[in-house]
């Protein structure tokens, strides 16, 4: 294995929203990827996420040509096709058991010497670790929405993982991926997600108690402090079951300072999932003119 680069051939686990960017990205970075779907319906939505996140690459002059990349990604829902793999990173749901049990599916089908990474906002590593056969080779690589115009991938470090394959992280996500990594320890939230939550919910808690419109409190933070979205729109574009899911973890980790504000579990309830839904604290359907509150 050439370090810098990727290995020639990467898998992912989940072509959400996330996943499907962290297969762009691997894409661009030259090598084969095999997708991962629980079935073939969810393999075909994973394709067309990618196909369209190339196409924009194309229209936005990133890339040459959608084919050429497509053409490397295979789609599957039989695990056994990661074996060939020397990365595979998981990007399921934010939910500790499906990605525990997720882990152990990937490992026992890769070889000792492959990388197996997490994309969890915010799940301890070491708790995911137990169960694992070889968790020195296990690390996170923690990716930002929208994953293609993103700079920033955190790589969180594990009791048991080896700095070996903490050095190889590093380069895959400098070299590699052409993105600039942070290396922080495990602990909730980690670096990211503990402060961009944190102000999510008090921006939901200020809209809840009326303090101003969800317009006007995204104006304050992206007019006030520079930020290239308000707090709300963000957690539009992050998903408000992803959010949700990350609030509660943090709320049994670190305190009711997380505790997710009744609006965001209604929201959620009512299946206004944000952009990716249509609907969450704006509307985001084809026929809305602009993202309407
Ligand atoms: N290839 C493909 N698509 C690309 C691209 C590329 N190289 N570069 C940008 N795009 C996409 C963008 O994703 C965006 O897609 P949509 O049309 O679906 O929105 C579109 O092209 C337009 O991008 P622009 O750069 O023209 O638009 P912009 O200047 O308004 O920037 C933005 C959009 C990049 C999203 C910017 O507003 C931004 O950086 N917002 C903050 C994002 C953020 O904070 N992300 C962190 C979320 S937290 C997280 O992800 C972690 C977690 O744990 C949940």
């Amino acid at each position: 294995m050439s370090h810098g680069r990727i290995p020639a051939r990467a898998g992912v686990v989940g072509g959400g929203l996330m996943g499907a960017g962290i297969v762009h990205g691997l894409l661009v970075a030259g090598g084969e990827v095999v997708l991962l779907e629980r079935d073939e319906a969810a393999a075909d939505a994973a394709r067309a996420r990618v196909q369209r996140s190339c196409d924009k690459g194309v229209e936005r002059g990133k890339l040459a040509d959608a084919a050429e990349p497509m053409g490397r990604l295979t789609t599957t829902t039989d695990a056994a096709d990661l074996s060939g793999c020397g990365l595979v990173v998981e990007a399921v749901p934010e939910d500790e058991q499906l990605k525990r049990e997720t882990l152990g599916r990937v490992e026992a089908v890769i070889a000792d010497d492959a990388a197996l990474a997490t994309n969890t906002s915010s799940i301890s590593l070491d708790a995911l670790a137990t169960s694992l056969r070889r968790p020195e080779r296990f690390l996170g690589l923690h990716f930002f929405n929208p994953v293609p115009a993103s700079k920033l991938v955190e790589i969180v470090i594990a009791s048991a993982t080896d700095e070996v394959w903490r050095d190889r992280a590093v380069e895959w996500v400098r070299d590699g991926l052409g993105k600039t990594p942070v290396v922080v320890a495990d602990s909730p939230g980690f670096a990211s997600s503990r402060l961009g939550v944190a102000i999510g919910l008090e921006a939901i808690r200020m809209l809840e108690s009326g303090v101003a419109s969800a317009q006007d409190i995204d104006a304050a933070m992206a007019l006030g402090y520079g930020h290239p979205m308000g707090p709300l729109e963000l957690t539009d574009l992050v998903g408000l079951d992803t959010r949700l899911g990350i609030a509660r973890y943090l709320e049994r980790e670190l305190g009711p300072r997380f505790a997710p504000p009744q609006l965001l579990v209604d929201l959620v309830e009512q299946g206004h999932h944000g952009r990716k839904a249509g609907r969450g604290f704006y509307d985001w359907n084809d026929d809305a003119q602009e993202k309407n509150a």
